[in-house]
Order: C-alpha cells, then sequence, then structure tokens
C-alpha cells in the first residue's frame, strides 16, 4: 500500500465516522478522531495545564516507584508502550527497569518514526523496535527475550466503556505471557469541582482541543461548519463515573461536509469522549476480570491519580 492510498483510507474511516456519527442519535465521533496534528499538538498543551493534573502526577509517580517496578519485573524486560509515539514517560522507567528494548505500538507512522529518531540520539544504546498498529485491535508482539512490560499511561484506558477496557485487558494478557506485567496509569473519582477544572481550564485550551474536531471536518472533509457556532462541554457524572464530553450546537444551523447536510438545533449535542474515573478497587476488579491480578497500586497523597502493576493468573 503507498503512503498516498494510507492517507486516502485514513480520511474515508473518518469521513466514515462523520457521516454515520453526525446522523445517527445521539450523535456521536469516537474520541480517537481528536488527535490529528494540531489535535495532539493541543492534547500536549492540557498536559501542561495547572488545571490538568493527571500528567505531572502521573510522571511523579513513575519517578517515585520505577524502582518498585524494577523489582516486581524481576529481569530486564521488553518494554512495550501502547500509544508510545511520544516516549516521555516511558523515559522513567529506562534507568530503573533498564529495558533490553523499547516497543512503541502505535497506529501514527509520523510519530513512531519521530520518536525512534529521537531515542537513536539520546539513547544509542537502547534498542526501540516501532509496531505500527491500532493497539485497541489484534497484533503481534516479534519474538524476543526478556519479560514483557506492557505500559499503559495517561489513564487512555478511561476513555474506553468498562466492558471494553476488560476485553482489551484481556488481549493485553494474553501478549503478556507468563512472566509478563502491565503498568497502567488511571485517574481517580474525586470532588466535582477538581474535575470540572481539569476538563473546562480558563485558557480554553480543552475546548480549542475539542472544537479542533469541527475544524478538522472542514479541512478534510470539504466542511462548511462554523466553529464559533459550537462550544465544548464537559461535566463530570459522579453516578456514572465519568466526565462526559460533547460539542454543543449553539444555534439553529445547517451545516456540510462530505458531500452532507446536517442540521442542529440550539443545544443539540455531539458525544466526543467519555473519560471514566475509577477508585483503586474498581480498577482492580475489572483487572481481576480480564484475569490479571493487581500485584501493586500506587497513588499520589492527594489520592489524584493511580498506576497499577497487574500480572496474569
Ligand atoms: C486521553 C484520557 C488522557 O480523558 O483526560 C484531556 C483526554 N480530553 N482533556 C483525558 C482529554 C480532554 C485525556 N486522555
Amino acid at each position: 500500500m503507498s503512503r498516498r492510498d494510507v492517507v486516502r483510507n485514513g480520511n474515508s474511516e473518518f469521513a466514515r465516522a462523520v457521516v454515520s456519527g453526525l446522523s445517527r442519535r445521539p450523535r456521536h465521533i469516537p474520541c480517537r478522531f481528536l488527535y490529528d496534528r494540531r489535535g495532539s499538538e493541543l492534547f500536549e498543551q492540557i498536559c501542561r495545564l495547572e488545571e490538568y493534573y493527571p500528567t505531572r502526577t502521573e510522571c511523579a509517580l513513575l519517578a517515585r516507584h520505577a524502582g518498585e517496578v524494577a523489582a516486581l519485573i524481576g529481569k530486564p524486560p521488553r518494554l512495550v508502550e501502547f500509544g508510545g509515539c511520544t516516549p516521555a514517560k516511558a523515559r522513567y522507567l529506562f534507568d530503573a527497569a533498564r529495558p533490553r528494548a523499547y516497543l512503541p505500538v502505535d497506529i501514527c507512522h509520523e510519530a513512531l518514526t519521530e520518536s525512534v529518531l529521537q531515542l537513536a540520539r539520546e539513547r544509542p544504546t537502547l534498542p526501540v523496535t516501532p509496531i505500527h498498529a491500532d493497539f485497541t485491535r489484534p497484533f503481534r508482539l516479534p519474538a524476543g527475550d526478556g519479560p514483557v512490560l506492557g505500559f499503559f499511561p495517561g489513564s487512555t484506558i478511561g476513555n474506553m466503556q468498562p466492558a471494553e477496557a476488560v476485553r482489551f485487558l484481556q488481549r493485553i494478557r494474553r501478549l503478556l505471557g507468563r512472566d509478563g506485567a502491565l503498568l497502567v496509569g488511571v485517574d481517580l473519582k474525586k470532588a466535582d469541582e477538581r474535575l470540572f477544572a481539569a476538563y473546562n481550564d480558563a485558557s480554553g485550551v480543552t475546548s480549542a482541543f475539542i472544537l479542533n474536531l469541527i475544524e478538522r471536518i472542514n479541512r478534510e472533509l470539504h466542511g462548511d461548519f462554523d466553529p464559533a457556532g459550537f462550544a465544548h462541554s464537559a461535566l463530570y457524572h459522579a453516578g456514572r463515573g465519568k466526565v462526559e464530553i460533547y460539542i454543543i450546537s449553539r444555534r439553529e444551523q445547517i451545516a456540510r461536509a462530505a458531500g452532507r447536510s446536517f442540521r442542529f438545533h440550539r443545544g443539540d449535542a455531539i458525544h466526543a469522549e467519555d473519560s471514566h474515573k475509577y477508585s483503586v478497587g474498581e480498577f482492580q476488579s475489572l483487572a481481576r476480570q480480564a484475569g490479571l491480578q493487581p500485584a501493586a497500586a500506587w497513588c499520589d497523597v492527594d489520592r489524584l491519580f493511580s498506576l497499577h502493576f497487574l500480572r496474569p493468573h
């Protein structure tokens, strides 16, 4: 398949998701489409926001507990990161766990290549094997020595519905083999105000990140959506245990994209993302359902974020 085909297929996948997603009720576009080049840039800005506590809290947990992770896995592992296009967090494990190899798995070919080149400069002795795959679908690891240490940071698992997360963990478990383990970062349930602030930052970066989906529709699908005609809404539903993020039409409007017309009334919502929050116990029971045994769980003193070390059983 040529690069042109890849681009064209990628684009038609987005077109299908937008056309079917805006035609169904409730409207919904899968959150992976938030991450085009611009969306990924905006997400990196989110990670540096004062209000967005997950990134710095998880990094502090990794820095503090990397030695324990190394001791639990025992031998130098093959470190497999799901979504490893920016190895920023895996770096915390390199010195402590001394991996034999680093295998980032990512759907974005460009981002993978960049991270491989960067690591080759920074860590010339660390063998890096990029795996170009959608990690939410079945894929294989190349053969190699050492236990597999899976690494899934960022509470990205929170974007999956709980049943989907169990199926995902079941598949990961099979990749790990008998002596492998999984280190996963999970955002914790907490006071509404804290979560509201994290997804409604004062400088408007989260809003720009979510509304970039509208701009992406215009850029890639010949759309004529008016970005100013939409607003982002992010609310924590304690009973559902998740932040729900929507794009809301601010007025009555008709917008075109991918050769179709879409009508919106004022207040009509497009569901753009769910971000599930778990207590330590809730996530551990999810892991057990997937055949993974919690061996350790670490939290910061404010109990904002958790890191789980899980083993197949
Ligand atoms: C992709 C799970 C890390 O849900 O916190 C951040 C995405 N969306 N702000 C999250 C996100 C809006 C993020 N994760």
